[in-house]
């Protein structure tokens, strides 16, 4: 009995400073500052605006390489997230939604510092404007 009180002590200490250590290092996350796009970019026109099979195709390349930090709604919660220097935003973001197209297809494919450039990983056009597609339904 004795043996069991202290083994649950030890463990609920174990537990508190697992949770005190995780709300430190969310807390020492700073806040992204504001991106500088090439005006080239920004004008980039969406051919597949809209369209399902378009959303449908970056729902999936979503899944496969965003969700691990950005989280499976958008929010900036993916299971990474807390490891990162920068919080994720949210792209239920009033201010986010309202950038234009060729604005978040910049931010997906060049990427900068910890949000990593796709331009490889996702070479295609179309699959490219399929995750713009997909993260505008975020919203
Ligand atoms: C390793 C984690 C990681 C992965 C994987 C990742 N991102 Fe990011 N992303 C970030 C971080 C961190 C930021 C914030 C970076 C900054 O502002 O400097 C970010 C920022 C962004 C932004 C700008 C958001 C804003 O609020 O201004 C967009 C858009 C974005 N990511 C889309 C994506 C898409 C789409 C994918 C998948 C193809 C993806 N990200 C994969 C970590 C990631």
């Amino acid at each position: 009995m004795k043996n069991l009180n202290v083994f649950l002590k030890s463990l609920s200490v174990l537990v508190f400073l697992f949770a005190l250590s995780s709300y430190v290092s969310a807390q020492d996350q700073k806040n992204p500052a504001a991106w500088t796009i090439p005006a080239k970019y920004k004008a980039m026109k969406n051919a597949a605006s809209g369209d399902a099979a378009s959303i449908n195709v970056g729902k999936m390349l979503y899944a496969k390489h965003c969700k691990s930090c950005h989280g499976g709604t958008g929010l900036g919660d993916g299971a990474k997230a807390s490891s990162m220097k920068t919080k994720i935003g949210s792209f239920k973001d009033a201010k986010f939604q309202a950038q234009t197209d060729g604005e978040i297809y910049y931010q997906v494919v060049i990427g900068r510092d910890e949000m990593p450039a796709f331009d490889k990983k996702v070479a295609e056009e179309d699959d490219r404007w399929g995750l713009v597609n997909f993260v505008r339904t975020l919203k």
